[in-house]
């Protein structure tokens, strides 16, 4: 039987959408089997690793730079572009919306910091101030930012494709030796607080108390008053972070602390002699805490030489000694952007990530999923067993109510700014 002309065109339509089929097929086919067959490269790969899993910094001070060069004044500001701005130590910001994103960062420990001129005086305020800076950075930038509080949070802000900000106080002066400053810092978001930064508090020492010859007073670690502070954080759910803190007030917190703690930004010891730096002793109890420590890139902690900032390569043997003793389960990354002057080649700024990455990546014995637990999986099960051991610890503990000791205040110098009407009249 003779096909009619409609018949044909619908046979000849049908046989080209076949042809046109197998074309496509076999093009896409060969594409996935050339993608199969050659290797991505360990950029590609730190890429994608990023792309799916957040990576979390443990420490970055660009609030501290806007309180030191812009006070504060944030409304013509521009944080897409923080390289046109001159700022005192004349090395621009390591830190703005662009670069953060080329970093692939995922979610960011903005530290809330004030020097320690302010302790004893108007530290609380100080530290309130740094405070209402992140939040109306997250304001006015709130496609970019989201504030986060809890592992979940950050998961949720990754995924919505925000950078989770959280905070932590770097500097128990902060608090003023007040358990209802620390319990309102947590109200204000505050996930960790630094102990101590380069001073002491009346409850805890800082790492120059350990320099060779130094004559500061010392509590000799963490006194009773700093043990309540401690517990109190572990029932509130704030992090403990040892960074800056004395040998032995780590080793103290490390006894008594009922979570897990963290290193905010630090290095290995045994690789630079600096009380800034993790002794590996002390990183054997870091690993039985199931702490962290978040590798800090600060040239000075990494090299131990004034004359020679490193590469990324200095830093990756930090990253591996520290991994050698705590395990894969209890390092994290913590730059220090923005809190340093000088930085390593090739960790310039916050858009360098996935060059460390990378690096790692090219060793042997570093698997995507070592990667993914170094860069965010660890300070988030940090985050998350500190949330739960808080939640328990609620059900039987009282918030600490009591006061410092006042001759703890008198010892370091500490009553003068304070009208001391809680304590019993001498
Ligand atoms: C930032 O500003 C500087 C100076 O105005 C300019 O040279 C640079 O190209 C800008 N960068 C971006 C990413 O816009
Ligand atoms: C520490 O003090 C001793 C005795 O005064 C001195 O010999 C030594 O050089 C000092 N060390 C340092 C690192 O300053
Ligand atoms: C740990 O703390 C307990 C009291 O809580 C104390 O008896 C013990 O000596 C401490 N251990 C160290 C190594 O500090
Ligand atoms: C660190 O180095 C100093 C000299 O710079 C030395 O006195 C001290 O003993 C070293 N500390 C340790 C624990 O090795
Ligand atoms: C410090 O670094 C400089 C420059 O790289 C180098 O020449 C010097 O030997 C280093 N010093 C030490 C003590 O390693
Ligand atoms: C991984 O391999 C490199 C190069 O062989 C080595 O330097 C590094 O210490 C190793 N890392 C760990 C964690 O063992
Ligand atoms: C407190 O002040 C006194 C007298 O001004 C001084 O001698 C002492 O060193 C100070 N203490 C501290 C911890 O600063
Ligand atoms: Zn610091």
């Amino acid at each position: 039987m003779a096909l009619t002309k409609k018949q044909l065109i619908i046979i000849g339509s049908i046989l080209t959408i076949v042809i046109i089929g197998l074309i496509v097929g076999i093009t896409v086919g060969i594409a996935v089997g050339r993608q199969k067959s050659t290797p991505l490269t360990v950029e590609q790969q730190a890429y994608q690793i990023l792309e799916k899993n957040p990576l979390i910094d443990g420490h970055n001070d660009l609030a501290w730079l806007i309180r030191a060069n812009f006070q504060n004044n944030i409304n013509n500001l521009d944080l897409y572009n923080m390289t046109q701005y001159p700022v005192k130590n004349d090395t621009p910001s390591h830190t703005d919306i662009p670069r953060l994103r080329q970093g692939q960062v995922g979610g960011q420990f903005w530290s809330i910091y004030t020097n320690c001129k302010h302790l004893g005086k108007d530290a609380t305020i100080s530290f309130l101030e740094q405070i209402d800076i992140m939040n109306r950075i997250i304001a006015k930038y709130s496609d970019v930012f989201q504030m986060a509080t809890t592992a979940e949070e950050v998961r949720q802000a990754f995924s919505a494709k925000r950078i989770a900000s959280l905070f932590g106080v770097e500097g128990g002066q902060a608090i003023e030796s007040s358990f209802s400053i620390l319990r309102l810092f947590y109200q204000l978001g505050v996930r960790y607080m630094t102990l101590t930064h380069n001073c002491n508090t009346p409850w805890a020492d800082q790492n120059q108390v350990d320099r060779v010859n130094s004559t500061l007073i010392k509590n000799n670690g963490l006194t009773e008053f700093g043990k309540k502070i401690v517990i109190e954080m572990n029932r509130l759910g704030m992090l403990v972070d040892l960074s800056h803190a004395s040998k032995q007030t780590m080793i103290d917190v490390l006894n008594i602390t009922q979570s897990p703690v963290i290193f905010s930004h630090s290095s290995a010891f045994s690789l630079c002699n600096h009380t800034r730096n993790v002794q590996d002793d002390v990183l054997e109890l870091v690993k039985k805490n199931q702490g962290i420590v978040m590798i800090t890139f600060a040239p000075i902690f990494i090299t131990c030489n004034l004359t020679n900032v490193g590469t990324v390569v200095d830093v990756a043997a930090h990253i591996n000694h520290i991994r050698n003793i705590v395990g894969i389960d209890s390092i994290g990354l913590g730059g220090d952007y923005d809190g340093i002057s000088e930085t390593p080649n090739d960790l310039e700024d916050v858009s360098k990530y996935p060059k460390l990455i990378a690096y790692l990546l090219s060793q042997e014995n570093w698997t995507h999923d070592d990667i993914i637990k170094l860069i965010g999986g660890n300070i988030l099960r940090v985050m998350e067993k500190n949330e739960q051991i808080a939640k328990e610890l609620q059900k039987t503990m009282k918030p600490q109510e009591g006061l410092i000791d006042r001759k703890e205040l008198e010892v370091h110098n500490l009553t003068q700014c304070r009208n001391l009407d809680m304590y019993p009249t001498k």
